[in-house]
C-alpha cells in the first residue's frame, strides 16, 4: 500500500494502481467481515465487560481483589515448575498471575465470553503461552494434573469437590477465596486488609497422603486413625498427640519423643528428636 503511494510511480500508472488499491481493499473488509461472522465471539470480546454478579452456572462471577489473588499464590507457595487450575476462572486475573511468576496455569470457566475475555487479557500481558483457558463446566474437569487449585466458588460447590479433591496427589495445594470446605479445616487461613473490601480471606488445603491404618516401627506397632490431615492413635501402648498430616510430611509426639518423617506409599522414614533415624512400614 505504501509502494502505491510512492513518489516514484510514475504518473501514467496511478489510474491502475488507485483501482488496485480499490479492489484490495474492498476484499480485506470482506475477508474481515467474513472472519468476524465465522467467529462473533473474536469480534464481541473487544466490547465484552461482565457485570460484577452477573449470572454463571452454580456460581456468579464475582473477581477476587488483585491483593488476594496474590495472597492465595504466596500461600500456595508456587514455584515456576507448578501446573495451576483455577476453577471458574472468571476474567482470567489469577491465571494470568500465576502465569506472570512462571507457573503454567489453566482456567476452567463455563462462560465462553469470560474465556474469550481472559485470553485477550492473557495476550495483552504477554503470557498466553502459559495462561491457557478452556470453556468447561468444572464438576466434569480432570484436575489430576493440577499441583495448585484455585476457587472463588461456594461452600457448597467446595464440599461437592472435596472427595475429588481428597483423591489428588498428596501435597497438592488448593486455595480458596473465603469459602470453606465442610469439616475438612483448612492448613492455613490469611486475611488481606490492604485494597480488598469484600471476599479478603485466604484458605489453604494441603492433600494429605492416606496413612489410617496398622504400620511396624521397629517393634512397635504404630496405630493410625486419620480424619483429614488429622491424625491420632497409638505407638505401641502409648497415645500419639500433636498429631497431624502436612502432604506427605507425618509428625507426632509419642512418650515424650517428637516425631516427622515422610511418607511414601506403603513406607515412612524420618527423625525421632535425640533418637535418630526412623522408619516405618504398612502392616
Ligand atoms: C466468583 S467467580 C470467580 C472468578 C475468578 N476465579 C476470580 O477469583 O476472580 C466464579 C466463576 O465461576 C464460573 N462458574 C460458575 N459455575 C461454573 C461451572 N460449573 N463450571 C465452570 N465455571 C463456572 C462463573 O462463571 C464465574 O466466572
Amino acid at each position: 500500500m505504501q509502494r502505491a503511494h510512492s513518489s516514484h510511480s510514475p504518473a501514467h500508472r496511478w489510474p491502475l494502481m488507485a483501482s488496485a488499491l480499490a479492489l484490495a481493499l474492498s476484499l480485506a473488509v470482506l475477508a474481515e467481515a467474513r472472519a468476524d461472522a465465522a467467529s462473533p465471539r473474536a469480534a464481541a470480546t473487544e466490547d465484552y465487560v461482565p457485570d460484577v454478579g452477573q449470572d454463571g452456572k452454580d456460581v456468579i462471577w464475582v473477581p477476587t481483589p488483585q491483593t488476594l489473588v496474590d495472597k492465595m499464590l504466596d500461600m500456595a507457595q508456587v514455584t515456576p515448575q507448578d501446573r495451576l487450575m483455577d476453577l471458574g476462572s472468571g476474567d482470567g486475573r489469577t491465571v494470568i498471575t500465576a502465569a506472570q511468576r512462571g507457573l503454567t496455569a489453566k482456567g476452567i470457566e463455563y462462560n465462553p465470553d469470560l474465556v474469550a475475555l481472559s485470553r485477550s487479557n492473557a495476550a495483552k500481558a504477554g503470557v498466553s503461552r502459559r495462561a491457557t483457558f478452556e470453556v468447561a463446566d468444572l464438576f466434569e474437569t480432570d484436575l489430576s494434573q493440577a499441583d495448585v487449585i484455585t476457587m472463588f466458588l461456594l461452600s457448597t460447590i467446595n464440599e461437592k469437590l472435596r472427595p475429588k479433591l481428597l483423591e489428588l496427589p498428596p501435597g497438592t495445594r488448593i486455595v480458596s477465596n473465603t469459602f470453606r470446605m465442610g469439616d475438612w479445616e483448612p492448613d492455613a487461613s490469611e486475611t488481606v486488609t490492604e485494597a480488598c473490601q469484600t471476599y479478603c480471606n485466604a484458605l489453604l488445603w494441603v492433600v494429605p497422603a492416606r496413612v489410617d491404618g496398622r504400620w511396624q516401627v521397629g517393634g512397635r506397632t504404630l496405630q493410625l486413625e486419620q480424619r483429614y490431615q488429622m491424625l491420632s492413635g497409638k505407638l505401641g501402648s502409648s497415645e500419639i498427640s500433636d498429631a497431624r498430616m502436612d502432604g506427605r510430611t507425618i509428625s507426632f509426639t509419642a512418650d515424650g519423643i517428637r516425631y516427622t518423617g515422610e511418607v511414601n506409599g506403603a513406607t515412612m522414614q524420618g527423625s525421632a528428636a535425640g533418637k535418630g533415624e526412623w522408619s516405618a512400614r504398612r502392616i
